[in-house]
């Protein structure tokens, strides 16, 4: 087992789980881990073959953007269809398998925030914090469609809270890695808080349990 700490931090859609897990790790000087990106890719590529595609994806991640085979992808897999597709290949036990040791692979010193669905029940079972990021449905379609307008992509406020809805109910029910919260796991509902008051929240937990070292 490996000594370098991990902080996981799960939670259904669109509940801010990436950017507060990027400006932890960027806090703590620690790597950061957007798994969600990974299944996001093996959706775009869009083969016949989900779980090859999940093992043999050529994918760099440099300094925010997400390299596909030499090209960014950072905007085409974060659309809406894109994030749909996604939980359908997620549902497949071969390429959440073959997606496990690229996850742990970024587990390097001096340590790893990590944002998904299953950081603290599966990939990452000995995390030293695990926090399961929830916000009501309405406030998460609305911070989504305010990240989207500000990118001057259409969005429509009804139809993303469905999809949301949606997405979360097909995360929760599947057999394999279903969205819950990891034993241990801290419950952080971010419906009236700031991302800066989630940030230090997740910060002082983790400083807490690791005897103020970090
Ligand atoms: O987090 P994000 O919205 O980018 O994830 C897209 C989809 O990928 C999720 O709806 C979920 O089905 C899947 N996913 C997963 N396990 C993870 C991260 C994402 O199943 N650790």
């Amino acid at each position: 087992m490996s000594s370098v700490p991990v902080i996981a931090i799960d939670g259904p859609s669109a509940s801010g789980k990436g950017t507060v897990a990027s400006l932890v790790a960027a806090a703590l000087g620690f790597h950061y881990l957007e798994s969600g990106a990974l299944y996001r890719l093996v959706a775009y590529v869009g083969g016949t073959d989900p779980a090859r595609d999940a093992a043999e994806l050529d994918v760099a991640f440099l300094h925010g953007k997400i390299i596909l085979s030499g090209r960014d992808v950072t905007d085409p897999i974060h659309t809406e269809a894109v994030g749909n597709r996604a939980s359908e290949v997620a549902k497949i036990s071969e390429v959440r398998a073959a997606l496990l040791e690229r996850q742990r692979a970024f587990r390097r010193a001096p340590g790893l925030v990590a944002d998904g669905r299953d950081m603290g029940t599966v990939v990452f079972p000995d995390a030293s914090l695990k926090v399961f990021l929830t916000a009501s449905v309405g406030v998460r379609a609305q911070r989504r469609h305010k990240q989207l307008i500000d990118k001057g992509i259409h969005a429509n406020l009804a139809a993303l809270s469905r999809d949301l809805e949606e997405r979360d109910a097909r995360d929760a029910a599947r057999a394999v890695a279903p969205l819950r919260p990891a034993e241990g796991a801290v419950l952080l509902d971010s419906t009236a808080l700031t991302i800066d008051e989630v940030v230090d929240k997740v910060l002082m937990l983790f400083r807490k349990r690791n005897g103020g070292t970090a």
